[in-house]
């Protein structure tokens, strides 16, 4: 069975059917979900959903690009759901300097980033990091807050095969998805095959990043097959080796998931 370690079931996208798909998960192979909050209000969701499925989830924490929800107060809240039973993990949180170019704000994302890293060690969970267009102030920010004592997924992974093997040291793990079985993914399909298969989650990010062959369309957790099998051909293993130690890898790390 399939361990999904990154999906948005709160966005609107799946308000048409959502119940319908997520008790199909089982049929589909998909044992487990963690719904992963971005800004306040998908917490809050992805607390909601996290009470009403038992195998989903959540992970409470402010994307970069929503950390104008964050504010003192917000902060203290999202640590009081930290200790809910199902809240597996803080995230996600991070850099994006892709969607923001501005000094200020990007000042701000490394301020908060870091306030949720020092949420995480104390309330003793793993994080989700979202790292884009930001490679060397991520690293550098995890490295200046000692980030290897707290573990941790670097999710949809987009750097080059030696900045992976950075987090790999670490402890980190690579969360990787639809994007390996796109023709023009060299570097993350290098990525996949450089690093232990220990440190392998495997994620949809949906809504967003369908794989091949339904590129383009809605994602969900039913397509995460061809990811694992994408990733088995590039290593060269079975399919079944894949989906087992991404299980194991995702369950070694999400401690709370029963
Ligand atoms: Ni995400």
């Amino acid at each position: 069975m399939i361990f999904e370690s990154h999906a948005h079931y709160d966005d609107q996208r799946f308000d048409p059917d959502r119940e319908e798909l997520l008790l199909s998960m089982g049929e589909h192979g998909i044992e487990t979900i963690i719904n992963v909050g971005s800004d306040l209000e998908g917490v809050k969701k992805t607390l909601s959903l996290a009470g009403q499925y038992e195998f989903v989830y959540g992970a409470v924490g402010i994307h970069p690009s929503d950390i104008s929800d964050l504010d003192e107060e917000v902060y203290g809240w999202l640590k009081e759901q930290c200790s809910l039973p199902k809240v597996v993990a803080v995230g996600e949180i991070g850099l994006d300097y892709y969607w923001e170019k501005e000094d200020g704000a990007k000042s701000s994302q490394r301020y908060w980033f870091c306030r949720q890293m020092e949420l995480a060690r104390e309330v003793g969970l793993p994080v989700i990091i979202h790292s884009r267009d930001a490679a060397e102030d991520t690293l550098k920010l995890m490295q200046g807050i000692h980030g290897e004592q707290i573990p941790g997924v670097v999710h949809c992974f987009s750097y080059s095969p030696e900045m992976a093997k950075e987090y790999v040291k670490m402890g980190y793990y690579i969360g990787i998805g639809g994007v390996v079985t796109f023709k023009n993914a060299k570097k993350l399909k290098e990525t996949a095959a450089a690093i232990p298969l220990g440190h392998i989650l495997l994620e949809t990010d949906c809504p967003y990043l369908s794989p091949e062959p339904e590129r383009g369309k809605r994602n969900s957790s039913c397509n995460l097959p061809y990811v694992a099998k994408e990733i088995a051909n590039i290593r060269g293993i079975s399919y079944e080796e894949v989906v087992e130690a991404t299980r194991e890898n995702a369950r070694r790390l999400f401690t709370k998931v029963k």
